[in-house]
């Protein structure tokens, strides 16, 4: 008789904790998972898919899943599968989750049926796994192939013209020196010297693209940097009537990087920010830390990161321009390099970091910069 209690004690005990684990182990999971009763009624939504589908569990536990997807035909027809073949299935190319409230995101879904102890069937369970930000990942190091190609034969090319350049430059300033102060001819010699110092600006520029310089790392302030970015923008921004706005968030430690590039950076999209702005307008420049780890490059360790998020009431971006404005020399500005973002992107890589942008023509542009914490 004691024997017996002690057993069963034993066993509510191991039973407890073991659903208990489960419980935590779906509470904390970054896929989306819910579950499905024989009736297609939801019996489960955990916290990553209140966070994925932007609505929480009370809202939806009791609902049918034809609710929950109404028009989203590969996930209902998922669950559907799962529910009244009893087969397990998987959805991996070009799947969106369309919701009310938020943009459609790219996901992976995964669903299965579940079966009760006695072998029957017991409703389905179904998974949801957020693709955005390897999408993102994707796209950064697609960039990033295209421009160290390009990059490298630039430099190459950008090389060879600077010691010629060089020649003309010291030409022009002994062509100077002979003439006498007065002379009319004074006037070409400076338009000569300054047109190729404005050559050898570019040029720069350009070799920095194929740049082969290691970051030279350190503690950067974040915030330090950009109120010396905004101070200078404001000034150059006095002819119209532009804002700029921080909103640091003061507990954000030094990020690991390199100063001199990252305020490159920053002020490459900044200044593209001030410049999409033609009267007045807004840009808001924000830090926070982003809400959970991420994966910066296949086979790295995730890392805690910041997001750098740099908005705009500017004229915004046209989808068709948004496949080229990476390019290097793709520039929609009169006085534009073209180079700005194609230099920025590759300060991105060289920091194991990610960049986004999203814009509506006409209304403005947001871009987000993911830099990791720690190296
Ligand atoms: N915040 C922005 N708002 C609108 N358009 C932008 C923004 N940032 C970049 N662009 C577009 O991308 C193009 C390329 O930018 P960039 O590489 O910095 O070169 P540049 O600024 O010299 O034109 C710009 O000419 C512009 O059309
Ligand atoms: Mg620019």
């Amino acid at each position: 008789m004691p024997h017996d209690r002690s057993d069963s004690t034993a066993k509510t005990f191991a039973g407890d904790s073991i659903s208990n684990l489960y419980g935590m182990i779906l509470d904390n999971i970054d896929r989306a998972v819910i579950a499905f009763d024989s009736d297609g009624r939801i019996t489960l939504f955990n916290p990553a898919a209140e966070a994925l589908m932007e609505c929480s569990s009370r809202q939806i536990v009791g609902k049918s899943y034809q609710d929950l997807f109404k028009n989203q035909e590969t996930l209902l027809y998922l669950v559907k599968v799962a529910l009244k073949e009893g087969r397990s299935i998987t959805d991996d190319e070009g799947l969106f989750l369309h919701r009310s409230n938020a943009s459609p995101l790219p996901v992976n879904a995964y669903t299965a049926p579940i079966f009760a102890q006695g072998g029957n069937q017991n409703g389905a369970v179904m998974i949801i796994r957020d693709l955005s930000r390897i999408k993102e990942l994707e796209g950064t190091l697609r960039r990033a192939d295209r421009l160290s190609m390009l990059g490298t034969l630039a430099a190459g090319l950008a090389h060879e013209i600077k010691n010629p350049l060089g020649g003309i430059k010291g030409a022009a300033q002994l062509l100077s020196m002979e003439l006498s102060k007065g002379s009319p001819l004074q006037d070409y010699t400076q338009i000569m010297i300054k047109e190729v110092e404005r050559i050898n600006f570019i040029i720069e520029e350009l070799m920095d693209l194929g740049s082969p310089r290691e970051p030279e790392v350190g503690d950067v302030d974040l915030a330090r940097v950009f109120n010396d970015i905004v101070l200078l923008q404001r000034e150059a921004a006095r002819s119209r009537n532009i804002q700029f706005k921080l909103k640091l968030d003061p507990s954000i430690p030094p990020v690991q990087g390199d100063e001199g590039l990252l305020t490159r950076l920053f002020l490459n999209l900044i200044k593209n920010a001030g410049e999409s702005i033609s009267r007045e307008g807004v840009v808001v420049i924000e830090t926070r830390i982003a809400s959970n780890y991420h994966m910066t490059g296949p086979g790295r360790r995730s890392s805690p990161m910041v997001d750098i998020i740099i908005s705009d009431t500017g004229c915004g971006i046209d989808q068709q321009e948004m496949d080229r404005i990476f390019t290097p020399y793709f520039t929609t500005k009169s006085k534009g390099s073209g180079l700005g973002l194609a230099i920025s992107q590759k300060i991105i890589e060289d920091h194991n970091g990610l960049l986004k942008i999203e814009s509506t023509p006409h209304q403005g542009t947001t871009v987000t910069i993911s830099l990791p914490l720690r190296r």
